[in-house]
């Protein structure tokens, strides 16, 4: 997959979009609730409305967008004709930001729907996806993802033609991120660059992708956490995030995301938070098949033994996951989000249905074995 999105990184490089605003007819500003009330925001929306005669901003997209929120926003907005879109949130947000640049623009010739049913989008106009958790690292993948309530799990709408043209990595935006949500977003980081080293299908590129990120990770996720005003480890953090969202387009994920689609899709449980959850049970299981890639990971941590076997370094990397999820004070068991024996079988079943991660994952995998894992969550 080539990603040919143009990047800018630092501290107040958003000034260097601005030459982008000249001659806009129309532009379409995706935000939330939260993102829209920082100064960094605001300055922005400033300078797009100084430009661009017409700016259509919506501020309210929800946390886990299901389609019906698509589908209510592309009711209320009844516009088809942007030149521009600028997505500033999460993943959340981005997702959302990356289907409008699709769908709304003049002569589009696909409907959500058809998306949703497999179809795939041809043009878009021209995207800025500027992330604000690190993260999902949906500014380099080609996926959107959407609840579908109906089903109780969630979508992947997959297109290289989402990729934005510019992104923007910008850590003064990331540094208002409450501790937890800053936590559970980086093991979410973290999850996509462990999870595409050691898929199926791997690759060389993909790889050294998840090798740069794992570093970064390793040295700034805690760090970025406990001291939000940490310029470096922010920014840090905002690349690992990247270059986890570069590995999924090259890889993709597995057993991690498989099992927790579900968890987000029917009980709500923020995307980050779930993975938290699933990380070490899904490593454990799936350490044997992939010891070597461990081992290699385990060498980028700041204090590795460089002495070990493979062996060792790969269930040492896993117990530093372990406790990485105890320090960042993320909740470790499903009883704590109020989900029972009871939801057992459906959960295993919505997991299984998730072929294409599933399909990735390194290692045979039956249903005994996502009920053993989820089990052991209780
Ligand atoms: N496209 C992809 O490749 C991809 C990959 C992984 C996850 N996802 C999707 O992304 C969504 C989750 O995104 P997320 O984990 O980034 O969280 P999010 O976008 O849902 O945001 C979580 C909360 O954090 C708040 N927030 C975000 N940044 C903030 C900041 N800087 N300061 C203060 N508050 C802030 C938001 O307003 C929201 O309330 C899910 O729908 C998930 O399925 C997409
Ligand atoms: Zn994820």
């Amino acid at each position: 997959m080539h990603i040919n999105s143009t990047i800018l990184s630092g501290q107040g490089v958003l000034k260097d979009l601005y030459f982008l605003l000249k001659d806009r007819k129309h532009v379409l500003f995706i935000t939330d609730q939260n993102i829209i009330n920082l100064s960094v925001t605001k300055e922005l929306i400033e300078k797009v409305q100084e430009n661009v005669a017409l700016v259509t901003i919506v501020d309210d997209i929800p946390p886990e967008p299901s389609h019906h929120d698509v589908t209510n926003l592309l009711n209320k907005m009844k516009v088809s004709n942007a030149d521009l879109v600028i997505g500033v949130g999460g993943g959340s947000v981005l997702d959302v930001a990356k289907l409008i640049s699709v769908l709304c623009i003049k002569d589009s010739n696909i409907t959500l729907e058809q998306l949703l049913d497999g179809q795939k989008p041809t043009r878009r106009c021209t995207s800025i996806l500027i992330p604000t958790t690190a993260g999902t690292g949906s500014e380099a993948t080609p996926n959107a993802i959407l609840a579908i309530p109906e089903k109780d799990t969630k979508q992947g709408i997959i297109s290289p033609v989402m990729l934005p043209d510019y992104v923007c990595l910008v850590p003064e935006l990331t540094t208002s991120m409450p501790n937890h949500i800053a936590a559970s977003t980086g093991i979410d980081a973290l999850c996509h660059l462990i999870e595409c080293f050691t898929a199926n299908i791997s690759n060389p590129i993909g790889d050294n992708y998840a090798l740069i990120g794992m570093q970064k990770l390793f040295n700034s996720l805690e760090k970025s956490v406990n001291d939000k005003t940490n310029i470096e480890t922010k920014l840090n953090m905002l690349w690992a995030s990247y270059y986890g969202g570069a590995a999924i387009a090259h890889a993709g994920t597995h057993l991690v995301h498989a099992m927790s689609y579900p968890l987000g899709g029917k009980y709500h449980i923020p995307h980050g938070v779930a993975n938290a959850i699933l990380l070490v049970p899904c490593m454990e299981f799936v350490r044997d098949a992939v010891v070597d890639k461990f081992a290699q990971a385990y060498d980028l941590l700041p204090d590795a033994v460089l002495t070990l076997t493979a062996e060792e370094k790969s269930h040492a990397l896993v117990n530093y996951f372990r406790e990485l999820v105890k320090r960042l004070a993320l909740p470790c068991k499903l009883q704590e989000l109020n989900i029972s024996s009871d939801d057992l079988h459906y959960l295993v079943d919505a997991a299984l249905d998730v072929k294409r991660l599933m399909n990735n994952v390194p290692k045979q995998v039956s249903k005994q074995d996502v009920l053993a894992i989820y089990r052991s969550l209780l």
